[in-house]
């Protein structure tokens, strides 16, 4: 019996590990490739003036961004073909973009990378790997609302990253009116079923303060919860109450590399419930408080690179299993940089 029971764990496990193995060598260059080739969220879409350039960069990469006469939008680096003027004080007409120098057109024809608008941002790759934008939960659902906003983090894009599945920091972090609690999660589970995908669930304790601002919301103690981060730069959480499961609160975040040490996250914040004015409001200034908590803690991080992958992860707290494949995923992460983009426009001969 036991050894019928011991050759059908064997049999499984090894056509699991064998299917996984196969996944991993189709998608062993999942992240091989620098930031630019994969999609970078550079903005909102509300940010994108009809008739001014739109201004951003991707790490030390300078770009701008315009709209042409048929609502198409266009990039190129932040730099002119004549004399290297920026570009972004430029004066758009009949949909093409004239330097502030000497007045040099640039049109289509000039294009570095690609833009797409998609659920309300605005994203930008160099000749992208990724097929599909990812995707933020119940885009396009009529009962959720969903409301966008931003803030910039003094810390690398891994280590946000790291931050959105670590279950360790609310308890210190997320103290006071936020929803951290000394009270251990339950039922912690991680998976990473598809390879740039890590995602953790557990059950969270629900403090006073979060029952009354989700009062539309029945909440006798716990959450359901479910945290996931597609490489290179999404992650997204899913709160749920066990009294009440269908009605959910989703914070997704886009991050941005601004500076080495510097990341802006572009959150959709999206419910179900409290979805008039007021509800809405009290989500996004609670959303807002919660994410300052984080920025707080952001700013405590040592700064020095060299420093930190000296130091860091020497030493492993509990849920935390999945870390090592996401630390993995982001092996061969860099900042990135203008010499290596350079060196690609040249080899594409741009
Ligand atoms: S530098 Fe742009 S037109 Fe001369
Ligand atoms: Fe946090």
């Amino acid at each position: 019996m036991i050894k019928n029971i011991l050759l059908i764990f064997f049999y499984f496990y090894t056509i699991d590990s064998y299917l996984l193995k196969l996944y991993m060598h189709d998608n062993k260059n999942f992240n091989m490739l620098p930031l630019y080739r994969y999609w970078n969220c550079v903005g909102f879409q509300k940010d994108i003036k009809n008739n001014k350039p739109y201004k951003f960069n991707v790490g030390e990469i300078p770009l701008v961004a315009w709209k042409d006469n048929n609502n198409n939008y266009i990039s190129t680096l932040n730099a002119c073909k004549h004399m290297g003027s920026r570009l972004d004080d430029g004066l758009i007409c009949n949909g093409n973009l004239y330097c502030p120098y000497h007045g040099l057109k640039h049109t289509y024809e000039d294009k570095c990378g690609d833009i797409k608008i998609y659920d309300g941002k605005i994203w930008w790759a160099y000749k992208p790997i990724q097929n599909k934008i990812p995707t933020i939960p119940f885009m396009n659902s009529k009962k959720y609302s969903t409301s966008y906003l931003k803030i910039d983090m003094e810390e690398d894009i891994p280590f946000c990253i790291y931050n959105s599945l670590d279950l360790n920091h609310p308890e210190f972090v997320h103290n006071g009116l936020g929803f951290g609690s000394s009270i251990a999660p339950e039922n912690y589970k991680y998976y990473i079923d598809n390879i740039n995908k890590t995602a953790i669930s557990f059950d969270y304790i629900t403090k006073n303060s979060i029952k009354a601002i989700n009062y539309h919301m029945k909440i006798e103690n716990k959450t359901i919860n479910y945290n996931e981060v597609i490489y290179p730069i999404t992650s997204w959480s899913k709160v749920t109450s066990i009294n009440d499961i269908n009605k959910n609160i989703i914070i997704g975040v886009s991050m941005q590399p601004l500076e080495e040490n510097l990341t802006r996250w572009y959150i959709t914040l999206r419910h179900n419930y409290m979805t008039d004015f007021i509800g809405k409001k009290i989500m996004v200034e609670a959303t807002k408080y919660i994410l300052n908590q984080d920025k707080k803690q952001f700013s405590k991080q040592i700064k020095n690179k060299n420093l930190k992958k000296f130091i860091s992860w020497r030493k492993a707290l509990k849920y935390e299993n999945h870390m090592k494949t996401l630390k993995e995923h982001f092996n061969n992460y860099q900042y990135p940089k203008i010499n290596d983009f350079i060196n690609d426009l040249y080899i594409d001969k741009w």
